[in-house]
């Protein structure tokens, strides 16, 4: 059982969480109206005229991944998870349809479009989207097969990698507060801005894998949202 400690603790960073997510939401939505607008290409580099494919793609994209950041931390809460079985399962299903259709948009639209920050943006990108595709399909799998502590394991990959989007935002804010942006340019080819390309996922996959090496024998037992 929870302490009354760590719930209030739980409650403070989810607050803080959602705080900080609303203006990436708002801007989501706002780029999502601007790309429904006539003339989308000249309100954002984004959209181009005619090139409706890329357009949808990235419409869908934004419209799926802003449901995926906001919606992943609560199916890490385990009070939710425990009591409300079959939540927790529709919440899962949701999250990973929606980890696909984000990860494939965004992959989609790579090859057409490319990024404001070219080729090494667009590859850690792509890999960022390969990496959310894979975690979505292992966590289900493993679920099916009734496997916790594969569950367990791509559970928490995939939380972290669906928070990606939220982090690239969360660096860029912080180092803009306490630099003034050093080493970052329009064109994000800064010295900052190149690791950045990878900052927002790569450190904290591996620090993820070094958690689930030191706690998997506790996440052994049958699967409990499996009965
Ligand atoms: C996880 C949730 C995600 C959310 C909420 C999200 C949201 C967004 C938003 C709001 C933009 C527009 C950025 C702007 O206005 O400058 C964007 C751009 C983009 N996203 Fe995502 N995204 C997510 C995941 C991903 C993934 C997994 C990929 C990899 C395939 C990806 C690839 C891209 C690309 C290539 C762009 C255009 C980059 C540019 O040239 O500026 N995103 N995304």
């Amino acid at each position: 059982m929870q302490t009354l400690n760590s719930r209030v603790a739980i409650g403070l960073l989810l607050a803080a969480f959602y705080l900080t997510l609303l203006p990436f939401v708002m801007h989501g939505f706002d780029t999502i109206d601007v790309g429904f607008s006539q003339d989308a290409a000249r309100h954002s580099y984004l959209f181009a005229d005619g090139a409706n494919v890329g357009n949808a793609a990235m419409l869908v994209h934004i419209l799926a991944g802003t449901f995926l950041v906001a919606l992943v931390p609560l199916q890490l809460l385990k009070g939710l998870r425990l009591r409300y079985n079959r939540f927790h399962r529709m919440m899962g299903a949701s999250l990973v349809a929606l980890a696909w259709i984000t990860g494939l948009a965004g992959m989609s639209y790579i090859p057409l479009r490319g990024t404001i920050g070219g080729p090494l943006m667009s590859a850690a990108f792509f890999l960022y989207g390969l990496c959310l595709f894979t975690a979505a399909l292992m966590v289900a799998r493993r679920a099916l097969e009734g496997d916790r502590a594969g569950h367990w394991a791509w559970g928490l990959r995939l939380f972290w990698l669906a928070l990606g989007s939220w982090l690239y935002r969360v660096h860029y804010t912080l180092w803009y507060l306490l630099t003034g942006g050093v080493g970052s340019e329009p064109d994000f080819s800064g010295p900052f801005d190149l690791v950045q390309n990878f900052a927002f996922f790569v450190p904290y996959l591996l620090a993820v894998q070094i958690w689930i090496a030191r706690n998997r024998s506790a996440h052994q037992k049958a699967l409990v949202t499996g009965s």
